[in-house]
């Protein structure tokens, strides 16, 4: 009788031990999260090739208006704002970084030597902005248009000081180029999507936005 209490004691015992152990240890885990602020890291965007047509040298106009070069105002394509915003891995905005886009006129031609420099003089072709503290951008510009071999994209750069934190393209969402497209089929899905948006019309216009990740 006396070895049966204690055996019943003892399975007890164990019992509790064992549930204390569960809730200890999902305590830890809870408890180190909390204490990192450690939310999952974000997928980064990916990286893609720069391509032959950054500019060669800095334009006279580089603002965030690409359809107004100087005192020239371009009207072809399709307007849009392209904006979004800048994270780091944590989701945290990059304070003080700066978002570059660069891209073809409507008619397929880049400001680059190496495309002949033909682009029209009306439209900026590149621009910088200075994320803001809630690290978002935002850009007037058109509609990217496709070229030969090419789907249509935004070529983007995020910089951090001098450092340079990604080289990326940005993409349309549906347009039946990007299945063709080599550079934009190299990516998984979970990368096409992060860089693939939908361009909707909003109270202010045909609109894409897009959310940035890098390692910064
Ligand atoms: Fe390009």
């Amino acid at each position: 009788m006396k070895d049966e209490r204690l055996a019943q004691s003892r399975r007890r015992f164990m019992a509790r031990t064992l549930v204390l152990g569960a809730v200890g240890g999902s305590w830890t885990v809870t408890h180190a999260r909390a204490q990192s602020g450690n939310a999952p890291a974000l997928l980064p965007t990916p990286a893609q090739a720069e391509g032959p047509f950054y500019p060669q040298r800095e334009p006279a106009d580089a603002d965030f208006d690409l359809l107004r070069n100087g005192s020239r105002e371009y009207a072809k394509g399709n307007a849009v704002w392209v904006e979004g915003v800048v994270l780091d891995l944590a989701g945290k905005p990059v304070r003080g970084g700066a978002m570059e886009i660069w891209q073809c006129d409507a008619d397929g031609h880049y400001d680059h030597p190496r495309d002949g420099s033909r682009m029209d003089p009306a439209f900026q072709g590149f621009g910088r902005v200075t994320l803001d503290g809630e690290g978002r951008f935002r850009f007037r510009t058109i509609r990217p248009q496709p070229y030969v071999g090419r789907t249509p994209h935004i070529h983007a750069k995020v910089k951090l000081g001098r450092q340079t934190l990604l080289t990326t393209q940005l993409y349309v969402e549906g347009d039946p180029g990007n299945a063709r497209d080599g550079i934009w089929r190299r990516l998984s899905e979970a990368e096409r999507a992060s860089v693939t948006v939908p361009y909707v019309n909003a109270a202010d216009g045909l609109k894409a936005t897009y959310r940035i990740v890098v390692r910064a």
